[in-house]
């Protein structure tokens, strides 16, 4: 079983009951890049040539994404990894952390390199309503995996084990995370920040990665715990993903008060909805919205296998301990 209360035979790698996990694994190790491989100066150039509604963008988006790195990580850390018994999922979370480390230490170059005030940016998700109201959301969910009358051995514990996992990985790293990366890469299809889009790209790589092993765990959890599925408990995943909608087109509205060129909140809303769609089909659900694929590029930067940075000579799909890799071929 996937979900319960750890023995002592957990602590055992083999043999492996979830070979997709130990992947999964191996694959975000080969995944492994570092921020300051990126020539993110050379982007100050266009920083300079940008307009104020641009740069509040930008400076909008970090303001979410650097603590929201951390936010994952902390609910990992308190209510995903505590609650599995298989260590090769243990190793893919852990794997997971430091990737999520490193995103923060990735946007904290974007914040030292771009002319932002630090904590004017980083005090923005305190005071923004519509930031708020995200992290309220995940902590929500989150909180519930911490207190004492949880019990994950038990139908009503599994579920809330199944909210927090929909919230955080589905919701957002599967759907807000993505919106913000649409906005960055418009940035780089009309020829600006194109470092910065690279290193958005890795994010990418590593994100896509997460939300795999997310949509595997729920769909594998679900067919070892039949009894949770009902059409009840569908209801409340779909209206979780919603409600996560809901909050990321405020944010949006709040990104882009006036919206800059070729691209607004309605725009970044549909391809949400859009995104949001894809998620609901994959857990099985059925989409909700209907919404059409405003950005259709992006799903060229979002295609991991091939994801090629155009401009520069570094390539995406460069992988570390290749040789490795061949050697299990
Ligand atoms: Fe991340
Ligand atoms: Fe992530």
């Amino acid at each position: 079983m996937l979900i319960g209360k750890a023995s002592p035979e957990d602590m055992n790698l083999h043999p492996i009951q979830y070979q997709w996990a130990y992947d999964l694994y191996q694959q975000a190790v080969r995944n492994t890049w570092f921020p300051h491989e990126i020539a993110l100066k050379e982007d100050l150039y266009d920083w300079e040539k940008m307009t104020d509604d641009e740069r509040h963008a930008v400076k909008f988006l970090m303001a979410f994404f650097n603590p929201g790195e951390l936010i994952v990580n902390r609910s990992i850390a308190l209510g995903i990894y505590p609650y599995l018994k298989s260590p090769e999922c243990h190793l893919y979370l852990a794997k997971q952390m430091w990737e999520e480390a490193n995103h923060c230490v990735a946007f904290e170059y974007v914040l030292e390199t771009f002319p932002l005030d630090r904590s004017n940016v980083f005090n923005l998700h305190l005071d923004t309503p519509s930031m708020k109201a995200k992290e309220d959301y995940i902590n929500k969910y989150m909180r519930r995996m911490t207190e004492d009358t949880l019990d994950v051995e038990t139908p009503d514990g599994k579920k809330d084990f199944i909210r927090n996992l929909v919230a955080t990985n589905i919701v957002m790293e599967g759907i807000w995370f993505y919106s913000g990366f649409m906005v960055v890469l418009s940035f780089r299809q009309r020829n600006q920040l194109r470092n910065f889009g690279s290193m958005i790209n890795w994010v990418i790589r590593d994100e896509s990665l997460h939300l795999k092993f997310g949509m595997n765990l729920i769909q594998n959890i679900l067919e070892e715990n039949a009894e949770l599925l009902t059409k009840e408990f569908a209801d409340e995943i779909k209206n979780i993903v919603v409600e996560g909608v809901n909050l990321e087109v405020d944010y949006n509205r709040d990104l882009f008060p006036r919206g800059i060129l070729g691209l607004n909140a309605d725009y970044v809303n549909q391809y949400v909805q859009y995104v949001a769609d894809r998620r609901l089909e994959e857990l099985g659900i059925g989409a909700h919205y209907g919404a059409k694929n405003p950005a259709k590029w992006m799903a060229g930067a979002t295609d991991v296998l091939e994801l090629v940075n155009f401009f520069e000579a570094q390539n995406t799909s460069y992988e570390v301990d290749g040789h490795a890799a061949d050697k299990q071929k």
